[in-house]
């Protein structure tokens, strides 16, 4: 196999997690026997601080190019103020719309030996492994219009869906359902937003096409609650982009860190694969990052835009050993004895398994 794959490190620990996923997806392709080209481009505000746009012309062209590609994290406090067209998130969300990548998969799943780690009691968490599928190229995050009233006194966004964009989603998760347990979760505020009762709607019409699935329906508040009084009952939650955004951390705090979950954005050409959490400002640049959803992350990439299933499994399984043997990056160890291992030291410890694989 020949393919190459756009890394776009981003900010914050997003140049610490990427270089992780870069090592793995190195030996990965020495041992399997591919030919991997692998590029780095600026974006977020690693891009504004050198007085380009947040999504430059030639990262935009690298990724429109690519196979693949593999995104670390964006947002610096830096550019935390003035118009969206200078702040770092505008460049992702630009990215996502033009690689047309409409289904964002955010899968959770509780790791073996983590069960203690999170913030339910274990017996909760236990065998936890559910899918979020957002949608990501529509809703609140892109309607118009958008913006300040000439006064500067009041602000607005819209919250906008079409039926193609509801249905086509709703597809995804129902799909997914199926290779799965059978149950669609969809997650909306019909009992209020109009927006949410033509997605209530159209899920049920698609549903009516999936009857070896279940479907329920959640309102998102009631569904951000059974999230944490009785998480093992989901399957896929399906929701819109606002919704689905706010579920996904959550999530994070279920299988104990937000630094172990991997998403792949698909539906568009190549895909567009990051890990859920943030660029975290805080803990950059220290070598403490949690690599795991970013190694992931490239485990997603592997299996859902080249087709390489064992490949990726190979990786999650190292993924899996590791932290099985105990190894634990500092967010995993949330008040816990023992020492905490860096990024590197993890990485190392994945790469060694892979090695051995
Ligand atoms: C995520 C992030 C992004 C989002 C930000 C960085 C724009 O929070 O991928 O979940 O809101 O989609
Ligand atoms: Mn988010």
């Amino acid at each position: 196999m020949r393919a190459t794959i756009a890394l776009l490190p981003g900010d914050g620990i997003g140049p610490e997690v990427t270089e992780a996923a870069a090592r793995v997806l190195e030996v990965v392709a020495r041992r399997f026997d591919h030919d991997l080209t692998l590029t780095r481009h600026p974006i977020g505000g690693t891009a504004l601080r050198a007085g380009d746009p947040p999504l430059p012309d030639a990262t935009r062209a690298a990724c429109a190019a690519a196979d693949a590609v593999l995104l670390g994290a964006v947002g610096d406090p830096e550019f935390d103020h003035g118009p969206s067209a200078g702040r770092p998130e505008t460049g992702l969300l630009q990215l996502r719309k033009e690689l047309a990548v409409f289904a964002n998969l955010r899968p959770a799943r509780m790791w073996p030996g983590l069960e203690d780690g999170g913030s339910l009691k274990p017996d909760r968490v236990r065998g936890l492994d559910m899918l979020i599928v957002r949608e990501l190229t529509g809703g609140l995050y892109y309607g118009e219009p958008r913006g300040r009233t000439d006064d500067g006194q009041a602000a607005f966004n819209t919250m906008r869906y079409a039926r193609p964009e509801i249905e086509r989603i709703a597809v995804v998760a129902f799909e997914s359902a199926r290779q799965r347990r059978g149950l669609v979760t969809s997650v909306d505020k019909a009992n209020v937003l109009d927006t949410s009762r033509l997605w209530r709607e159209v899920v049920t019409e698609v549903g009516a096409r999936y009857p070896d699935v279940r479907l329920e329906h959640q309102y998102v508040d009631s569904c951000a609650l059974l999230m944490v009084t009785d998480p093992q009952k989901f399957d896929v939650v399906v929701a819109g982009n606002l919704f689905g955004d706010i579920l996904s951390d959550e999530a994070g705090g279920l299988v104990g860190s937000l630094g172990l979950l991997p998403s792949a954005s698909v539906g568009g050409r190549g895909g567009l694969f990051e890990p859920v959490h943030g660029s975290a400002p805080d803990i950059a640049g220290r070598d403490i990052a949690n690599p795991v959803a970013a190694i992931a992350s490239a485990a997603m990439l592997l299996r859902h835009a080249l087709g390489a299933d064992e490949e990726a499994g190979v990786i999650e399984r190292a993924i899996g050993d590791t932290l099985a043997a105990g190894l634990r990056t500092a967010d995993l160890l949330a008040g816990a004895s023992g020492a905490a291992v860096s990024c590197s030291g993890m990485t190392d410890a994945v790469v060694e398994r892979l090695e051995q694989a």
